[in-house]
């Protein structure tokens, strides 16, 4: 009798241990903290996020704004991913310091190395602040009355909101404007680097295993934050001190297996959780295929040359990565949506939405916005592929459009305010700078020739030999003189005079139409989201993605990407030594690495099977911004590095499924292993707590 009692309440709290969502740290008690707890946690609401006492979400940094990282030790050690931390690892390299390839360790706190305009962000305190935001907002206002008014409130709160001085706050917008918050962030402004592994351990299977398992990529950097002498944020100097936080992650030798609680805790970026039907058919049918396909071209060019020479190799390995990377998720995304059928689903879904308003009297309100929405996508569609495919190839793939562009808006600046002139030259010099810090006009030129066809636009490679942009100097000396000057010269480069009518037409008729078509799309949205939670109350509704902190939470899982197909959640060193292929850009294997695995000097972070664990999937809900953020295990230890999805599981921006939407992450023995075995850097591991809580 007991034990079938038992069973029954391990169904029904199965049952209940619903998964998916990406939820707002103070607002866990109850329905979170119940679920995260049948699902094996053992923390408490508090324990995650304490406004008086420190907490979990103390060790937890928003990493230059588009990663997330932890601190891992009472010297300010930070732990994030290496495609995180790649734009400095690469710019402390060169061909004879080659970190990239080689890897980085600081044997010391003097080697660590400073960089420029790299912040780290933490979360003081958060504050529901709707009332205020929205008051006044009524229906009767149009969407830019609305939009200006919550601007207005939204400012008052924040100038009247007492912090401390080195303190900062910050608006955010939730559930698509149903709800306010207010944080209170510290931002710590010098950083500096400690260790990375090789690329080879890093970015082990690069393009080919990226968004895909089984993996094996040991995807960590290490940074370490320094603060003044009162602990406190401050600029890059030689005088400031190793971080004390306020919380930081012991690290679990322990690790994990299948079914074990995890929660990943970070700054998701953004996510479209709430679509209709006709916006995914949208975005997966018509959307997508036309930017692969502008990726996919730059990108065949951008690899035969990178292949050809290391000099472009190193220059354009973040190009190439930050290209590449978009271009197979959305491939994956599309795969994912058709394979569970979502489109379908969603339409069933809005069968169900629209009786629940039928049977709560709801319909006169809300009863047209799913037509609504077919009769705006039908109209938005053109455009917004249009708009993209623009961005695309002169913000994204070439980089002489890309210079024409910060040129044209500069020239449209200073058209309509001359004073402007000092703080245009400036910002467009950094632009150029920027580029040309890593710019290969044969390379570029090749990307031209692909991708402009794509947009539609005629060809002319005769500007890449007459234009100034395509040297540093040349480009800077466009910029010297008086306003006048400086819009005459512009205004007889070739490549200038080539870009300048697409771009205007880009502006005057493509985005004006985009925007004001996309603003009744939101403002329609908006209403959905309000209709869903009037409709049907008793879903699980959180607020999509925006860059603000989140906990997302679930379990290691495998799972089956096709018939007769599982993969296991574990994956181990064996199968690094399995994908080596001598000399290859993507699979070679450090010979230190093989060596240890030959001698299976694994010291203290092998798993019980006597193997050192490298990955690990797991059900929680991540997505871009999620990269570099710790998996967490059920009392609060670090036992994994959150780096990836699955490919088909990519579609969890819109569509999540507990079958097959996983995230990827670095077993920290992995990490630990690395740095230690391999690198000799045992004083990093020194520094850190580790814990045994399975023992
Ligand atoms: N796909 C992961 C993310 O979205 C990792 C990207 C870095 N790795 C790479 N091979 N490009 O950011
Ligand atoms: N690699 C992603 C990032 O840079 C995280 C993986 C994802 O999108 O889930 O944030």
């Amino acid at each position: 009798m007991r034990a079938i009692k038992i069973i029954i309440c391990f169904i029904v709290l199965q049952a209940s241990a619903q998964q998916g969502g990406m939820w707002i740290p103070s607002l866990l008690e109850g329905m979170n903290e119940d679920e995260m707890r049948s699902l094996g946690s053992k923390l408490t609401a508090k324990d995650i996020y304490d406004v008086n006492n420190s907490s979990l979400k103390d060790a937890i940094g928003h990493f230059n704004g588009g990663c997330t990282s932890e601190v891992i030790s009472d010297k300010g050690l930070v732990l994030t991913n290496h495609h995180c931390g790649f734009g400095q690892i690469q710019s402390h390299s060169s061909l004879e310091n080659d970190y990239l390839k080689d890897g980085f360790w600081a044997m010391s706190l003097e080697e660590e190395l400073p960089n420029e305009g790299l912040f780290i962000e933490f979360i003081v305190s958060i504050h529901d602040i709707t009332d205020a935001v929205l008051k006044g907002v009524d229906d009767s206002m149009t969407e830019k009355e609305k939009q200006s008014l919550i601007t207005k409130n939204s400012n008052a709160v924040m100038a009247s909101w007492s912090k401390e001085e080195w303190q900062d706050v910050k608006t955010k917008s939730f559930y698509k404007g149903n709800q306010y918050f207010l944080f209170v962030t510290e931002r710590f402004e010098d950083i500096r680097l400690v260790g990375a592994p090789p690329s080879s351990i890093g970015k082990f299977g690069s393009d080919t295993d990226n968004w895909v398992f089984p993996r094996h990529t040991g995807d960590f950097s290490m940074f370490r934050i320094y603060a003044d002498a009162n602990n406190r944020p401050a600029k890059y100097s030689k005088d400031n001190k190793p971080y004390k936080p306020k919380h930081f992650l012991p690290v679990s030798l322990d690790g994990v297996e299948e079914g074990d609680f995890t929660m990943v805790f970070g700054f998701p970026g953004r996510t479209n959780e709430y679509l209709p039907a006709v916006a995914i058919e949208h975005i997966t049918k018509e959307f997508n295929p036309t930017n692969i396909a502008i990726r996919e071209a730059a990108l065949k060019v951008i690899d035969a040359k990178m292949k050809a020479s290391d000099e472009v190799r190193i220059k354009y390995a973040s190009k190439q990565a930050r290209i590449a990377n978009a271009w197979k998720k959305w491939i994956g995304e599309n795969l994912g949506i058709e394979k569970s059928d979502a489109v379908e689903k969603r339409r069933a879904f809005e069968a169900i939405f629209t009786k629940a308003l039928k049977e709560k009297n709801l319909e006169d309100k809300y009863g047209n916005i799913l037509s609504e929405f077919d009769k705006l996508y039908k109209d938005f569609a053109p455009v917004n592929i249009k708009r993209r495919n623009f961005i695309e190839v002169f913000l994204v793939t070439n980089e002489l459009m890309q210079m024409t562009f910060r040129a044209y808006q500069v020239e449209q600046a200073l058209l309509e305010n001359p004073e402007l002139l000092d703080k245009a030259k400036a910002s467009l010099t950094s632009r150029f700078k920027g580029i040309h810090k890593n710019y290969d006009k044969d390379l570029d030129k090749g990307v031209y020739l692909s991708v402009m066809p794509l947009y539609g636009k005629p060809l002319d490679a005769s500007i890449y030999e007459k234009t100034a942009f395509t040297n540093l100097d040349s480009a800077l000396q466009l910029l010297e003189g008086d306003v006048k000057t400086i819009i005459k010269n512009l205004n007889k480069d070739a490549a200038y005079v080539y870009a300048k009518p697409i771009i205007d037409e880009f502006y005057n008729k493509i985005d004006a139409e985009y925007q004001q078509k996309n603003t009744a799309i939101s403002a329609l949205q908006t209403k959905y989201m309000t209709a869903l939670m009037k409709a049907l109350p008793n879903e699980r509704y959180f607020p999509d993605a925006n860059s603000t902190l989140r906990v997302t939470y679930g379990q290691v899982r495998g799972y089956s990407p096709r018939d007769a197909v599982y993969y296991n959640p574990v994956s181990y060193l064996d199968g690094v030594i399995e994908k080596y292929v001598p000399g290859d850009y993507e699979f070679d294997v450090p010979q230190k690495l093989r060596d240890l695995y030959n001698t299976k000097d694994y010291g203290q972070y092998a798993d019980k099977n006597g193997k050192v664990p490298v990955c690990f999937l797991g059900t929680n809900h991540t997505t871009g911004g999620n990269s570099g953020s710790p998996a967490i295990d059920a009392e609060g230890n670090l036992v994994g590095l959150n780096f990836d999805r699955v490919w088909e599981g990519t579609m969890s921006d819109m569509n999540y499924d507990p079958e097959i939407c996983r995230n990827i992450m670095v077993d920290l023995r992995y990490v630990l292993f690395i740095v230690d075995k391999y690198a000799g850097a045992k004083h990093l591991i020194d520094e850190m707590k580790l814990v045994h809580p399975k023992k």
